[in-house]
């Protein structure tokens, strides 16, 4: 397998998190561009389905000699509405914004702090599909925390400003709200933290090393 993992994004904020986590094991990531609407998103019912689409298309970009290719698809999945944006998350960005998801959830508030945030629960939810030139490899993530009363911070991308991670414990589980954790954003959106701390909670890195996990080639010496 060559070391050069072909990721499938225009997003810069993606490939930024995923060449720092690529990195850990020694590869490097490059944005496979293809033009708007040459990759067809399907609407499906699930992230799974929707990235492994996209990859069978991927692969057909893949520059001459290169075998590695990745595509990602995430989602913001609000456990008050049912999960909803969950799969339409892009769509439901590009209309009513963070602004919009803050005001649909203006009425769940309390002055406990920990009942508040149990109102206000949600997960980042990431699945990425790579192909190494023999198989396909799933990796799954999941990021638990809260959504914020209010927009805050400018770094990150999407619905970073609004999204607060849970605390960790040392093995890096989220925790409940009522559980102080040894890593901890300490109420900060993720878009208040620099993206080498988003990375110690980031549903994408939690998927792709759930990837690297099932990579025989990185494996090999266990
Ligand atoms: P995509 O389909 O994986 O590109 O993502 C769907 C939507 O979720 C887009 O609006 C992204 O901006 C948003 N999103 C995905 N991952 C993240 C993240 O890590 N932070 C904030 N928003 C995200």
């Amino acid at each position: 397998m060559s070391a050069t993992v072909w990721f499938l994004t225009s997003n810069q904020g993606k490939l930024d998190e995923a060449a720092h986590h690529f990195s850990e094991v020694g590869m490097e990531v490059r944005a496979l561009s293809v033009d708007s609407g040459v990759v067809v998103e399907p609407q499906a019912e699930d992230l799974e389905t929707v990235a492994r689409a996209k990859i069978q298309q991927a692969l057909k970009h893949l520059p001459e000699g290169e075998t590695t290719v990745m595509v990602e698809d995430a989602g913001l999945f609000i456990d008050a509405l049912g999960g909803f944006p969950g799969v339409y998350s892009a769509y439901v960005h590009d209309t009513i914004g963070n602004l919009g998801i803050v005001r649909l959830l203006h009425h769940l508030t309390s002055e406990d702090p920990v009942r508040a945030k149990r109102l206000r629960a949600a997960s980042f939810q990431a699945v990425a599909v790579l192909w190494d030139g023999h198989q396909l490899i799933v990796g799954k993530g999941v990021c638990r925390g809260s959504i914020a009363s209010d927009a805050q911070g400018e770094n990150g991308f999407g619905y970073d400003p609004i999204f607060i991670p849970a605390d960790l414990d040392e093995d890096g589980a989220s925790l409940d709200p009522e559980t102080l954790g040894v890593v901890s954003t300490h109420g900060r959106t993720f878009g208040s933290v620099d993206v080498s701390e988003k990375h110690l909670f980031s549903h994408r890195r939690r998927a792709i090393e759930d990837l690297v996990r099932q990579m025989p080639q990185l494996n090999a010496g266990e």
